[in-house]
């Protein structure tokens, strides 16, 4: 194993940027659809992976709904999100802030409370089982209409003490920001964080609308933020954290070859850009592999992939002194390997 790479192992790390529908593997997708008796369009394994193959998010995103349909109880979910945990405290992730998208569930008869329920029971007991803490983000899914953004809210509100932020995700292009002022302001008013994604296949206006009329706490991808050299000023002023996921960009053709990713860019702007794997079961990786393959293709250096590591606490939502912690963690670490 290269330096770097045992380096990338070692480093205690936070994922900020992690769709719990996304880390659904094939095989799980498999064995969920025969013990819940749901019609999938693929026979085998090899069916499956083929069909994980994707020209933009428009095409993924099809595929992500497809394979949510196996997802039905709340043991579904848990066994979903567990493994998700157990997988990535294998990379010695810390802590995460994941993501999961009620409509998609809701749209198709699952009640709120199944995904939820299912999924809390797995995060709760992630700092006993892996040592990893956790906060809960709800997407809404911005194809939708604002309205159904305020359901999801009106039936998410028992369970509010239980959720940290929300978020926007699906389809970008056609769908800005400011479609969702609203409802975001109303999250707001109940102490919600606040993050959408921004600037993965749409422009930097969508980047400019995210911070000035949803006005939020972390910007998810934010890619195309580097077109606008007053956007990345007020980004890099304003301290926002932007949430990148290398091997997500390269299978969505936002770069078409992972040489390319700005990851090195963003950091030498002086932009505090962080590490994920988006959805790592249709995006080929997890934590580490993004690292790994981000590192040797731009040619990060070990303070660089140190300064990630960092990144990825203090644009966390854990409380300042809980990431002192975990960053002197990591200064211990950079010391044994001689950063
Ligand atoms: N972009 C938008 N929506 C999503 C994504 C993504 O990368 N993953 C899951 N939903
Ligand atoms: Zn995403």
């Amino acid at each position: 194993m290269s330096d770097l790479n045992a380096l990338i192992d070692a480093l205690p790390k936070a994922e900020l940027h992690l769709h719990l529908e996304g880390s659904l593997e094939p095989e799980q997708l498999m064995e969920f659809a025969a013990r819940n008796k749901v019609d999938i369009p693929f026979k085998t394994l090899e069916e499956v992976r083929a069909a994980y193959e994707f020209s933009n998010l428009q095409d993924f995103l099809d595929i992500y709904y497809q394979g949510m349909s196996v997802l039905q109880t709340e043991a579904d979910f848990h066994d979903l999100t567990d493994a998700y945990l157990k997988r990535v405290a294998a990379d010695n992730v810390r802590h995460v802030e994941v993501f999961f998208d009620p409509q998609g569930h809701t749209e198709r008869g699952i009640p709120f409370e199944v995904p939820i329920k299912g999924i809390l029971k797995a995060l709760d007991a992630a700092e006993d089982k892996y040592g990893i803490t956790y906060r809960l983000i709800m997407c809404f899914l911005r194809h939708l209409s604002e309205e159904d953004a305020f359901e999801t809210l009106k039936q998410a509100e028992p369970w509010l003490s239980r959720i940290h932020g929300v978020g926007l995700d699906s389809s970008e292009m056609g769908h800005p920001p400011s479609k969702f002022a609203k409802v975001f302001e109303a999250c707001r008013a109940r102490g919600l964080k606040l993050v959408a994604h921004a600037g993965e296949e749409g422009p930097p206006s969508y980047v400019y609308e995210a911070i000035d009329e949803l006005k939020i706490d972390r910007i998810d991808h934010g890619n195309r933020s580097l077109e606008d050299d007053a956007l990345v000023a007020r980004i890099r002023d304003a301290g926002l954290t932007l949430t990148v996921c290398p091997l997500s960009n390269l299978s969505l053709c936002v770069v078409d070859d992972l040489k390319d990713h700005p990851m090195k860019k963003m950091l030498a702007l002086g932009l505090k850009a962080t590490i994920n794997s988006d959805d790592p079961a249709y995006f080929g990786g997890y934590l580490n592999q993004n690292f790994r393959e981000t590192a040797a293709a731009v040619g990060l250096t070990r303070e660089e992939i140190i300064q990630l590591a960092k990144n990825s606490f203090t644009g966390s939502f854990l409380p300042k002194a809980e990431q002192a912690k975990h960053l002197a963690d990591i200064d211990e670490v950079a010391a044994r390997y001689g950063v």
